[in-house]
């Protein structure tokens, strides 16, 4: 049980065996997670520091959350607060946090390829937790072990994304990954907002909301981000919602036995109803607690390449006596 390489940055780089890794891993952590003490000492004596460019209250929180539960220093930067404020590059910023003995950087950019670029010129491991419009891994990983724990595998599994597929570094983290693990994958969305590489993806592109539900065993709704769109791609909010919105009755066309999904944050009433997000068929929730324990899996794992390939600012492992 390890993973092959120092960083976390993308579903393409993981070979299924180091999924399965993770997800077996996760599945552990999360008896950890609900049991009454959520403290061990896996990590301790590690830094693990969160670098972030962009917003977030999931992906941030529940890596902070993950690196205590599992014992280590954990310590949060953003760029507002911090120098990059000065104009301090991504480069500096992040030399100065590999020199200040970091084990392991947790970085969101709006740049797709930032984590790639760092990840080679730093001693500390680099964990992608969004890069621009490319990848979004640990939230495949969490989506993937929420699916494996509802739906038993993924072999044969139908599983539907819909909504802003140009803008959705999730959609294509989660497209890599099901595919790998054998299952089947339909997307559908306005047509301004299917980038030109997903038809070279492997993922079915969809005409109608019905091609796409009808036999989905999963049914994920995406984000609109219009914070990402330079100017207009489609009428107004209420027509997107009209035809491209899930909801109750749509969800008809989906197998009775399908869970929704959603990576948050949500605009309810937008791509999803209310209703449907609060449902029973909902694992909305269930999501984000499989993503703190994704994360425990991942620096877990990451923790042991290092200690088995010698890795880390000093020499040594143990705790030095002074
Ligand atoms: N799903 C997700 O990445 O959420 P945050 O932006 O809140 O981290």
């Amino acid at each position: 049980m390890s993973l092959l390489h120092k960083d976390i940055l993308g579903m393409q780089q993981l070979t299924i065996g180091e999924i399965e890794d993770i997800l077996n891993t996760a599945a552990n952590m999360k008896k950890i997670l609900t049991s009454g003490n959520k403290k061990t000492a896996y990590l301790q004596g590690k830094t693990v520091i969160t670098l972030f460019y962009e917003n977030s209250t999931r992906t941030r929180m529940s890596f902070e959350l993950a690196a205590k539960y599992l014992g280590a220093q954990a310590a949060n930067i953003s760029a507002s607060g911090s120098s990059v404020s000065k104009g301090e590059s991504l480069y500096d910023t992040a030399l100065t946090l590999d020199h200040m003995a970091a084990d392991m950087i947790i970085m969101r950019h709006s740049v797709s390829g930032a984590p790639h670029f760092l990840a080679p010129r730093l001693g500390a491991s680099i964990i992608n937790a969004g890069d621009g419009m490319d990848e979004h891994p640990t939230q495949a990983l969490l989506d993937m072990l929420t699916i494996k724990e509802k739906k038993g595998g993924f072999n044969g599994l139908q599983v539907a994304i819909v909504g802003d597929l140009a803008h959705s570094r999730v959609v294509r983290s989660n497209i890599y990954g099901l595919l790998k693990m054998g299952a089947n994958v339909r997307v559908f969305g306005p047509a301004t907002l299917i980038p030109a590489d997903l038809a070279g993806s492997g993922a079915r592109i969809c005409h109608s909301m019905e091609e796409a539900l009808t036999g989905a065993d999963v049914v994920m709704g995406l984000r609109l981000q219009l914070e990402r769109q330079e100017k207009a791609l489609f009428p107004s909010i209420s027509e997107y919602s009209q035809f491209y919105g899930l909801n109750e009755p749509r969800i008809q066309m989906a197998r009775p036995d399908a869970i929704v999904m959603h990576p948050g944050p949500m605009n309810r009433g937008v791509e999803i109803s209310g209703g449907l997000a609060d449902s029973t068929q909902s694992v909305i929730a269930e999501q984000v607690t499989s993503g703190v324990a994704v994360r425990m899996a991942i620096l877990y794992l990451l923790n042991l390449y290092r200690n088995q390939n010698h890795l880390g600012f000093g020499e040594s492992t143990e705790p030095v006596l002074i």
